[in-house]
């Protein structure tokens, strides 16, 4: 009897076992999936089958990764015509076909395969995630029939192409859902425009929302220029296709790219196998120069500018009065249209929108400039191609549109301009063919103005830096030049010999002092005690590496001045000092309302970001704190001492060390104990910084009187029991958003979370930041308690300095 009842068990779950699932990533023509069975690729990646999205009664035939605790659909085959019921069948016909069929066995959706196949055909789902039908094209050998690769829908995996098979003329394209519970196409579009000069265009509708720049040869001319150690990618273009494509360097890993209508955003994720959730890695568009023709015709966007739009050097806005930028610029003086006009090189350039250029791969820079010159529709010209320090010609017939001042890793453009034009520019530079351009970034608000209107773009030759590098255009950030040499007589007169009066405060590097200029501006000098571990030479690479990180939340670096023993840094003086002098000063608080402070974190954030991702150089700052953000005179805050820790001898940028810079409170446990470093352990620092700005205490010596917790303890205890408002500044009463508030605390308790890997990238801390989505809960943070109970070993520690102007670096050596 027991055995009877065993064996009856037994069978039972046998059936219940295959039922639900074919254990198989095959059917064959005389099989059939129907709702509630699924298809597994053989690795166990991928599944296939029918599911309803979010709250949605619908049932689709779709795939998703199997085995995630979060069921992300990459694929979806019916996604206009949904079944209404569970009757739903999908079948391999007797003619080849791959058809889904509903209840009264209507056609729901198919392969549209447009040849009948007489042979054997198999459907198999693949590990890359590529459902695929496999049999014989007349006669020949075995090929995919059809594959699901080549329709996509919102979403492009690794080895998928996004582009043109330009023999079939089909072309793969990926679409938004219109929401989290209907798949069907939505509003936003990712495609590879064909064109003879192709580009990655994201549409909304049939607007244009961003594009990626022309490929150059190594990537999309508006991505910063670096090696990705993730992912590589490539534009393949030849005479059977023209496509993007991506793969993963660790092939096991998962990343997708997602078009989010609800979000306006291309996301790509990775994913996180110790948390098991999806990571934002990064999204586009970026910010507001990523928007499509935002500064009209022969407009340039410069991000670290507000207003954002100007004109070209030689242009001014078409419209007038109040600027309407969408209609563009217009020339101060006109074109002759003949071989008597010449060209002025920008440097830095998003190139502007390339639907109107051609490309000639054979010919070099001086041909592409005959040509150009030849023929009148001709408005500008520069290398198809940078690598090997640039080869081929691409020519723009037709207005200029979509540029942007692009300092990582924009390319020199060639533009169009009357001989009279060329003259006034270049008078400097006599016999010279092109001229160097300099952006000038003029620091009060009615220069600003005064930029908006003209949008002045002058001329400077790489002497007149060196000789004259403080007439009125001392805030010169060039983009082509290497960063302006300051003459020590020059510094020293201007701090008055390095007077103690003009001592702004000290950091572990040297002291900072306030100077100004002979014209009137005011600097801020570090001078480097000869600590410096580095030779001259590299520490100036540094220096003019950092010099071209260029973000509006970074302190702008200005120039240099390395003369026998002495080492200056000179920096935008910043008169609204630094965060810490206001959000923990009793008075000075109530400067800083709710607004204000939600403003300079997502400005921090950004500059985070900017350093750990959109640089060149993919710079961890290790010490993040409320003394090294800055406020200019409107209180935008701004990052300093970015990269000073690569400059000075530690330039791992990722791993360990064993010297540890940072400051106590601030540092993230990993980090300050086992010397391991990463992305991660500046969020930690920007969490604490988040938790300070919102609490108005230091983490460090913060004491409840209660209990032992620090800040982060007191505001964890205070999550957990439910009331996170306690944490709020009593400055701050009656000028903050509660919900807001809250949020802050939310996100700055993900960010000081103890494992480095169930913290938030800082990608996703913005946007957090910046949309109400719903947050994970967050999980213990590290160092509940003040570590200098716990632990005496970094009783060397230097204090966190309480400097003015704080260009404070406390570093010690760790274990
Ligand atoms: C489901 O759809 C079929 C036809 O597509 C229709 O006849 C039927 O009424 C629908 N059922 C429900 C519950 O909506
Ligand atoms: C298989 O499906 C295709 C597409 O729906 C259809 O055109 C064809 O007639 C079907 N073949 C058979 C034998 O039903
Ligand atoms: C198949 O072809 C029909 C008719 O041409 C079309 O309406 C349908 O959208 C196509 N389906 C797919 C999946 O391409
Ligand atoms: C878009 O992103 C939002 C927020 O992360 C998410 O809730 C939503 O599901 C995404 N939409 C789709 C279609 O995946
Ligand atoms: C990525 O690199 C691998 C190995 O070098 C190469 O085989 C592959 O084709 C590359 N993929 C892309 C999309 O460039
Ligand atoms: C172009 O230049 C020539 C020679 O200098 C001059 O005669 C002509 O008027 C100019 N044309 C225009 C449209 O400026
Ligand atoms: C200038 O170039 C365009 C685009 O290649 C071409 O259509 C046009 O005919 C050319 N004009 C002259 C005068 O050569």
């Amino acid at each position: 009897m027991d055995v009877f009842l065993f064996s009856f068990i037994c069978c039972k779950l046998l059936f219940f076992l295959s039922e639900s699932s074919f254990a198989s990533d095959t059917i064959t023509s005389s099989q059939s999936l129907s709702d509630g069975r699924t298809l597994v690729s053989k690795d166990g990646s991928f599944e296939l089958g029918f599911f309803s999205p979010g709250s949605s009664k619908n049932r689709y035939v779709g795939i998703w990764y199997k085995n995630m605790p979060v069921k992300t659909v990459v694929w979806v085959a019916n996604r206009i015509n949904p079944i209404n019921d569970s009757s739903g069948l999908l079948v391999v016909n007797q003619t080849g076909n791959l058809v889904l069929t509903s209840q009264d066995k209507s056609v729901v959706w198919s392969a549209n395969l447009s040849k009948v196949v007489r042979t054997p055909v198999v459907l198999q789902l693949l590990d890359s995630g590529n459902l695929v039908l496999r049999g014989e094209r007349d006669g020949g050998s075995e090929t995919y029939l059809w594959q699901s690769f080549d329709y996509p829908s919102d979403t492009l995996l690794p080895g998928m192409k996004l582009g043109w098979d330009l023999k079939t003329g089909l072309e793969r394209r990926i679409t938004s859902w219109k929401s989290p519970d209907d798949p069907s196409p939505g509003n936003f579009i990712w495609a590879v425009e064909r064109q003879d000069n192709p580009e990655l265009i994201m549409w909304k509708g049939s607007r244009k929302f961003q594009r990626s720049g022309p490929w150059n040869g190594l990537q999309f001319s508006a991505s910063p220029l670096r090696p990705n150690p993730i992912f590589n990618f490539s534009l393949v273009s030849n005479e059977d296709e023209l496509c993007y494509t991506f793969d993963m360097r660790d092939k096991a890993a998962f990343s997708r790219i997602v078009m989010n209508q609800t979000l306006y955003l291309l996301q790509r994720f990775i994913w996180n196998k110790a948390t098991q959730s999806w990571e934002l890695y990064s999204y586009l568009p970026r910010d507001l120069c990523d928007t499509y023709a935002l500064c009209g015709a022969c407009g340039v966007c410069i991000i670290n500018d507000l207003p954002v739009c100007h004109c070209l050097n030689g242009f001014k806005p078409k419209s007038r009065g109040y600027v309407d930028w969408s209609q563009g610029c217009v020339r101060d003086k006109s074109l002759n249209y003949s071989r008597q006009d010449g060209f002025i090189k920008f440097t830095a350039m998003k190139l502007p929108d390339a639907t109107p250029s051609r490309v000639s791969k054979s010919m070099n820079l001086n041909e592409c400039r005959e040509k150009c010159l030849e023929n009148s529709s001709c408005m500008a010209y520069t290398n198809s191609d940078i690598r090997g320090g640039g080869s081929g010609c691409a020519m723009w017939f037709g207005e200029l549109i979509d540029m942007r001042d692009f300092p990582d890793a924009g390319q020199d453009l060639y533009i169009r301009m009357s001989a009279s034009e060329i003259e006034y520019a270049d008078q400097g530079a006599k016999g010279k063919p092109t001229t160097k351009i300099v952006v000038i970034v003029v620091p009060t608000a009615a220069l600003l103005a005064a930029v908006l209107i003209a949008g002045y773009l002058i001329h400077k030759s790489r002497r007149n830096i060196k000789t004259e590098n403080k007439r009125e255009t001392d805030q010169v950030q060039n983009m082509d030049l290497q960063l302006p040499l300051f003459e020590l007589a020059t510094i020293a007169n201007a701090t008055d010999n390095f007077s103690i009066n003009n001592k702004l405060g000290e950091g572990g590097f040297g002291p900072v002092y306030k100077g100004t200029l002979v014209d009137g501006q005011e600097i801020a000098v570090k001078r480097l005690s000869k600590i410096s571990e580095q030779g001259l030479k590299e520490l100036k690479n540094e220096v003019i590496l950092f010099s071209k990180l260029q973000h509006r939340n970074l302190v702008k670096l200005l120039g240099c001045c390395i003369q026998g023993e002495e080492k200056l840094l000179i920096y935008e003086f910043m008169p609204n000092k630094s965060l810490n002098s206001f959000i923990f000063d009793q008075e000075r608080c109530k400067i800083l309302d709710w607004s204000k402070r939600f403003h300079i974190i997502c400005g921090t954030a950004r500059g985070v970001m900017y350093l750990h991702q959109d640089s060149r150089l993919r710079i961890i700052h290790r010490d993040l704190k409320a003394s090294n953000v800055l406020l200019d005179q409107d209180m935008n805050p701004k990052i300093s001492d970015f990269g000073l820790a690569r400059a000075f001898g530690g330039d791992e940028t990722e791993g360990n060390t064993k010297r540890v810079i940072g400051t106590y409170g601030y540092m993230a446990p990993e980090y300050a104990s086992d010397g391991q470093f990463s992305v991660k352990s500046d969020v930690f620092s920007f969490g604490i910084l988040l938790l300070e700005i919102v609490s108005g205490k230091k983490n460090r010596g913060f004491y409840h009187s209660d209990n032992k917790l620090n800040l982060i303890g007191h505001a964890w205890k205070l999550w957990n029991e439910g009331m996170p408002s306690q944490l709020i500044d009593p400055c701050i009463q009656g000028s903050f958003n509660l919900a807001e508030v809250i949020r802050c605390i939310h996100i700055g308790l993900l960010c000081v979370q103890q494992h480095p890997k169930d913290r938030p990238s800082m990608p996703s801390v913005i946007l957090m930041l910046g949309s109400e989505t719903v947050l994970p809960q967050p999980k213990q943070p590290g160092y509940l308690a003040d570590r200098k109970s716990t632990r005496q070993d970094y009783s060397s520690s230097t204090p966190e300095s309480c400097s003015t102007n704080t260009f404070t670096i406390s570093e010690f050596e760790g274990r």
